[in-house]
Formats: C-alpha cells, sequence, structure tokens
C-alpha cells in the first residue's frame, strides 16, 4: 500500500490537522502491520514547496500535453499522485474551503486530465474531463480541522469540491471542529481522546472502512459549544469589555474555570482559592450548582486554597509535572479541604467522563460475567482471621475451617482481580491448617501464622508497591494511584505499621496458648486489629493533608 499525504497547512509540522493525519496514518500502518501488507508512505508539506498559482494558458492541454509550462515544484506532486495508491489530502478550513496554497496545487493537476469534454460519471449532469492516467482503484481521504466550535455546516464548500473531483462517494473524510484546541497542552486528556478514535479511524479504513461508531465518536465535539467558546475567547487574553491585556494569571484561572463540570456538584458550594506566590496574585473560582465563576476581589471565603508559583500549577495543567507530585515535593501547598483535590479530576478532567465507570462490573451481551477488575483485601484477610478464630476455639475445627476458608478464595476471584497477596495467603493458611490437622502444636502453629502474616506485609515495605497499595489504590484513580508518591509513601507507613504489628503478635500469642484463654485468643487478637483500622481511615486522610499544607505548617 503507498500512501501519500499532502499537507497544506500553512504551519506545515506545527498543523492542527497534521496531528489528525499522523494518527490516522499510524493506525493504517497498524492495520497493514497486521496483516503483513507492505507500507509505504510519502509526505509533501505544501508550506516548504514552490507552487505558482496556474496562469490558464491551456498549454498543458495543446501545446505540451500533459506537461505546464510553469517549471516548479508541482511536478513532484503529479509523479507522486500517480505513484500512490491512497492520497490524504490534510489542511485547515479557510473562509469555508480549502487555503489559498492548496487550491493553487489542485488548480495546476490539470494536466492530468484530457481536454474532452465528457459526463461526469460519478456526478451526472455537470460535465467534466476524462483522466489522462489510469487512475482507477486509487483511493482519497480528506482529512480537515476548523476554529468553530463544529465543522457541521462549515464545510459545504470542501464537500462540493471534492464531491466534483472524487465524486458523492468517493472519499472518506473527518473534519473537526475546534482545531486549535489540538495545540493546548492543558486539554490534551480530550484532545489525545480524539486522536485516539482517528487512529481507530485509520486501522479500521487500512482494513475495509471506517464503522460508524467510530464515525460516531469522531462526530462528537471535543468540548460542548459554550465551554469551547468561552474557552477560546478567553485564550486571546484580551479583557472583552475594554479589549486591554488580562494578567496572564487571571486568564489561566478563568480558563480552569471554564472547565468546572457542573455535573460533579456534591450539594455544597465550593471556593477554590488560587494564590500565586511568585506574582502574588490571587483568585477565587465559585463551583456551584450552575456553574462556575471567578472573583478577583477576594469578597467570598475559600474552602480550599491552592498556594502555588503561576510556573508550577501551569506545568501541571500542561501535563509536565504530576500534581501529586508536585505535591510531594512541595512545590506548592494546599489549605482547607482537602477533598477537592482528591476529586480534581471530576471536578476539572473534562467530559470524557469520570473514571470507574468501567471499572464496576458488568454483564456483556449473551450474559457472560466481566469481572470488575478490582482488587478485594477481603479475599486476602478472610483465610486468616477464619483460621485464627476458629484455632483458638478447637484444633480440628480451626484446621478444617482454615482449609475450607483456603478452598473457598478462588471461588472469590470470580467478582475481584487477584493479587499475589491473596493467593499467597489461601497457600499459606491451607499449609498451616494441614501442618495442624497433621498434629503439629497449636501453640507453635498459630504464632507461627501470624509471624508469616507480618513478614508477610514487612517485607512488602521493601519493594516497589506496599501491600496496602495493592487495595487502596481502587479508592485513589485505580493503578494510576501508584504513580502517585504520596499516595505511596502513605501506604508504606501504614504496612510497616500493620506489619509490626503482626510481627509481635506471636510473642503474646505463645504465651495465652498455654494459659485458659486459649479459646479466645483469636478474637482477642482482633482487637489491636481494630483499633488499628481506625487509626488506618484517619492516617489516610490526615497525613496527606499533612504533607499538602507544606513544610511551614
Ligand atoms: C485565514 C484563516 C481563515 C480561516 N477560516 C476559517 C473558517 O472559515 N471556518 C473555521 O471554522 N475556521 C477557520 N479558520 C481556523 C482554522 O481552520 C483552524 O485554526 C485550524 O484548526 C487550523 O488548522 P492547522 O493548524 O492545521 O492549519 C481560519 C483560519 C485562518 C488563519
Amino acid at each position: 500500500m503507498k500512501i501519500l499525504v499532502i499537507n497544506g497547512s500553512p504551519k506545515g509540522d506545527n498543523s492542527n490537522t497534521y496531528k489528525l493525519t499522523k494518527a490516522f496514518l499510524t493506525g493504517m500502518r497498524e492495520s497493514a502491520e497486521a496483516v503483513k501488507e507492505a507500507f509505504e508512505t510519502e509526505e509533501l508539506q505544501l508550506s516548504r514547496m514552490h507552487i505558482r498559482p496556474c496562469l490558464g494558458c491551456f498549454s498543458c492541454w495543446n501545446k505540451t500535453p500533459g506537461s505546464c509550462c510553469i517549471q516548479d515544484d508541482m511536478q513532484q506532486v503529479i509523479s507522486k499522485l500517480l505513484w500512490a495508491d491512497i492520497t490524504i489530502w490534510s489542511f485547515p478550513l479557510y473562509y469555508y474551503t480549502v487555503p489559498g496554497g492548496l487550491k493553487n496545487l489542485i488548480d495546476r493537476q490539470l494536466p492530468m486530465l484530457l481536454p474532452f469534454m465528457v459526463e461526469n460519471e460519478a456526478r451526472p449532469g455537470n460535465g467534466s474531463h476524462p483522466a489522462r492516467y489510469d487512475m482507477s482503484g486509487k483511493r482519497t481521504v480528506v482529512i480537515s480541522t476548523c476554529g468553530f466550535y463544529t465543522a457541521e455546516g462549515n464545510y459545504d464548500g470542501v464537500y462540493s469540491l471534492f464531491d466534483h473531483i472524487c465524486g458523492k462517494d468517493g472519499y472518506t473524510s473527518i473534519f473537526c471542529g475546534q482545531g486549535e484546541l489540538f495545540r493546548v497542552p492543558e486539554l490534551a486528556q480530550r484532545t489525545d481522546e480524539y486522536l485516539g478514535y482517528v487512529k481507530e479511524a485509520g486501522s479500521e479504513y487500512g482494513a475495509g472502512g471506517i464503522s460508524p461508531e467510530t464515525g460516531e465518536k469522531l462526530n462528537q465535539l471535543l468540548y460542548p459549544r459554550e465551554v469551547f467558546e468561552r474557552w477560546a475567547d478567553l485564550s486571546w487574553g484580551i479583557d472583552r469589555q475594554n479589549g486591554e491585556k488580562e494578567s496572564d494569571a487571571l486568564v489561566f484561572t478563568r480558563q480552569m474555570a471554564v472547565l468546572y463540570r457542573k455535573e460533579s456538584y456534591s450539594g455544597r458550594e465550593q471556593v477554590l482559592e488560587m494564590y500565586y506566590t511568585d506574582i502574588d496574585e490571587c483568585y477565587q473560582i465559585v463551583m456551584g450548582k450552575e456553574g462556575s465563576r471567578v472573583v478577583t476581589d477576594g469578597s467570598v471565603t475559600a474552602t480550599t486554597r491552592i498556594e502555588t508559583p503561576l510556573s508550577v500549577w501551569r506545568s501541571i495543567a500542561a501535563g509536565e509535572i504530576r500534581g501529586d507530585e508536585a505535591l510531594m515535593k512541595q512545590l506548592y501547598r494546599v489549605k482547607g479541604d482537602f477533598s477537592l483535590m482528591l476529586r480534581w479530576d471530576d471536578y476539572f478532567g473534562g467530559p470524557g467522563g469520570r473514571r470507574g465507570e468501567a471499572g464496576s462490573g458488568s454483564k456483556a451481551a449473551g450474559g457472560i460475567h466481566i469481572p470488575p477488575g478490582e482488587t478485594n483485601m477481603s479475599i486476602m484477610l478472610i483465610p486468616w482471621t477464619a483460621f485464627w478464630i476458629a484455632m483458638g476455639m478447637n484444633d480440628t475445627a480451626g484446621s478444617l475451617i482454615g482449609i475450607g476458608a483456603c478452598l473457598l478464595v478462588p471461588l472469590l476471584f470470580y467478582r475481584n482481580k487477584k493479587t499475589l497477596y491473596d493467593i499467597l495467603s489461601g497457600t499459606l493458611v491451607g499449609g498451616f491448617a494441614l501442618a495442624a490437622l497433621l498434629g503439629a502444636p497449636v501453640r507453635i502453629i498459630l504464632p507461627l501464622s501470624y509471624l508469616a502474616f507480618g513478614i508477610m506485609w514487612t517485607v512488602t515495605c521493601l519493594g516497589k508497591i506496599p501491600l496496602t497499595a495493592h487495595y487502596s489504590m481502587n479508592q485513589y484513580n485505580g493503578e494510576d494511584a501508584l504513580l502517585n508518591p504520596l499516595f505511596m509513601k502513605t501506604n508504606r507507613i501504614l504496612t510497616l505499621l500493620w506489619g509490626i504489628l503482626y510481627l509481635l503478635t506471636p510473642v503474646w500469642t505463645y504465651y495465652l496458648m498455654g494459659t485458659r484463654i486459649k479459646p479466645f485468643v483469636g478474637a482477642l487478637n482482633s482487637v489491636a486489629p481494630v483499633f488499628m483500622g481506625i487509626f488506618t481511615v484517619w492516617f489516610q486522610r490526615w497525613y496527606p493533608m499533612k504533607v499538602a499544607r507544606g513544610k511551614l505548617n
């Protein structure tokens, strides 16, 4: 497959549209590689070429048939057009049609036609000229972005042009509004999502044709009209009333406020105060039921205050630094209600939807159960707890209950993602229970089991992911949480504390097992973990808040 890309944007490599075209090409390449088809591409950057306007002399038809009298880069374009199986036309919308430079190139294709008058089979009734060369089997893709919020209604001129050239159904098009957003790093979450669909479209096109589902996703607006237009108007940095230049920080804060998703409103108006420490400017975003507004005179009381250099917050917004990492490094600090930070993606995450919708587990068509893909700490704890409580009461019954609980574990994987520690726990408890059943002394087995549990926890503190993180990540952005240094540090501390508790438990367990309270040892040993559980819940909130408040507090 030989693909020619003609990039008609005057911005060359910097073109918004070209980003879509590259994503489409990547998809096409992947689909060709999947079936081991040869894949060759050639790209022509119009911004670097010299193509003069057609002189209208018709010498390419009469004096020198097939050759233009102007000697410039157009000869190269024609030879590439003849070479390619698929030509991708990539360009911005200018005044409801193609940019002037590209129109010159299109006009200069005249030598590729013969002068005679024939019926246009693809568009009867208009008249046309036959092709000088055999162009049968060649395909055309047209990719374009425009500046208005939607492509709908803005591309009439382009449709008309390509309908005449290729025939109404003779080409595939991707037209996308809000094109300037593809160069805004702060919005990459949404634009990358869209580029993913374009890539998918490329892959499907390579395999036969773009599916209606992908076509539907490509037709979705990047952002709702009012969000986009407010954002776009602000991006000029000019005050709407007096036309004066506005402060960068104010524009930036206003753009942040535009992205507020009112669906995330949870019954309480919140006021996010942004204090830019390097330029000593402070603005407040009031986040309410109906939307957001920016207050510039500090007249409302903040619920959450972020103190940050503007440059730091810009880097975070542009995805150059992770927000949680910057917080951990104390590049900024947070005062007041920290829960806003934990739900940041819900409030400002763009229209792509909240995390977790796909993770809630569902039934596919035909009733097949799809595991929700979340880990569950109970799976790991059930065998241990059952074994410990039952073992103190009755040796044989305890062993059997321990083995039974281990056998239950694989059934629980039906709904949850398993971890190494779930499997290890099942195996260890099974081993201890079997040893007790075969006559090993319970006074030794029980403390040993606590020791094994304690070692399992403590050892993970030395590794990359502390044990509790495998489970608590479900409440904090899933596996993304594992990249969050603050989350990891909190979990490392907690895992260590739990590990130490269980490394000490065998000591008193051994003594208590020799006393009359032996039947209650399991239950008694559950008291400390209850307090530890309460402490864990508190610590998980308190520690990140303490770090967020910064060194000075
Ligand atoms: C001279 C000029 C004319 C434009 N005309 C339109 C237009 O008619 N409709 C529209 O929606 N956007 C229009 N735009 C906006 C561009 O189509 C938009 O910014 C596009 O994403 C630029 O793509 P590029 O980066 O690939 O060149 C125009 C831009 C310029 C510079």
